[in-house]
């Protein structure tokens, strides 16, 4: 795996999804040393995340640009060129085979090592229920399983799927796709919209490679210390 983590800290993602750049910076000032990553997500990009983006990756941080890119190739290609010069960590782009072939053939000709192009698998806010209502007739792992599939032989850096389906996709791919898991929540933390859900200390175990903790950081009184005791979960789960 060419996108593998470094410690327990590198392994906490933390979404700044908060209306504006002030809170945003606001929190990683609060946080910086005890997260991994910052993920730049819908909500803070439409509120001028982009440039806070590039701003934090100057700055020295690691940044996930959560876009969750889906369009015709030709587009994604040249949104893939784009972002490549951002300094970015981790993008996302829809797991659809083609989609994700132009995104890889595109930062191919950039030279661009350094970013870990993720094919998000099936939302973890997503339960059969709602692949049902949107038209699909596979069971969720079933879906994981074809797209990651389809992200290996892409080339592709790794995969965003529920830390329930992290031990499948360790053990078919082995180390070649980093995983990354949203839907991690700590005991006793409320769900949320979340319905594939683990404990840090399980999601490890699963296999996953990089947990993505949102709620349970930022609505914590003190965000430092909810961070702090998820890399140390994180840590005795290794
Ligand atoms: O607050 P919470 O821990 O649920 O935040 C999870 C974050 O991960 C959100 O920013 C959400 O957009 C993102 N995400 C997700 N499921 C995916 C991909 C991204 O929850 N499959």
């Amino acid at each position: 795996m060419s996108f593998k983590p470094e410690n327990a800290t590198d392994r906490l993602i933390l979404p700044l999804d908060v209306p504006d750049v002030e809170q945003a910076r606001a929190i990683v000032e609060e946080t910086k040393g005890v997260v991994g990553t910052y993920k730049v997500g819908m909500q803070l990009q439409f509120a001028g995340g982009l440039a806070f983006a590039e701003e934090l990756a100057k700055e020295g941080h690691s940044v996930f640009l959560d876009v969750k890119l889906l369009d015709i190739d030709n587009t994604i290609a040249s949104a893939v060129k784009n972002i490549s010069t951002m300094g970015m960590r981790f993008v996302t782009l829809h797991a659809y085979p083609k989609t994700m072939r132009a995104a890889v053939a595109a930062l191919k000709e950039t030279g661009n090592k350094d970013l870990c192009l993720l094919g998000v698998t099936v939302l973890t806010s997503m339960d059969q229920r709602d692949l049902v209502d949107a038209g699909y007739k596979d069971q969720i792992p079933e879906l994981v399983s074809n797209r990651t599939k389809d992200a290996a032989a892409a080339g592709m850096g790794g995969v965003v799927c529920s830390p329930m389906e992290a031990s499948d996709v360790r053990n078919r791919f082995g180390e070649q796709l980093a995983i990354v898991t949203p839907g991690v929540r700590p005991t006793g933390s409320s769900v949320g919209d979340q319905k594939r859900i683990m404990t840090p200390q399980n999601a490890i175990q699963a296999g996953s490679d990089y947990l993505v903790i949102g709620r349970p950081i930022l609505n914590a009184g003190d965000r430092r210390l909810a961070a702090q005791k998820i890399v140390e979960e994180i840590a005795a789960a290794l």
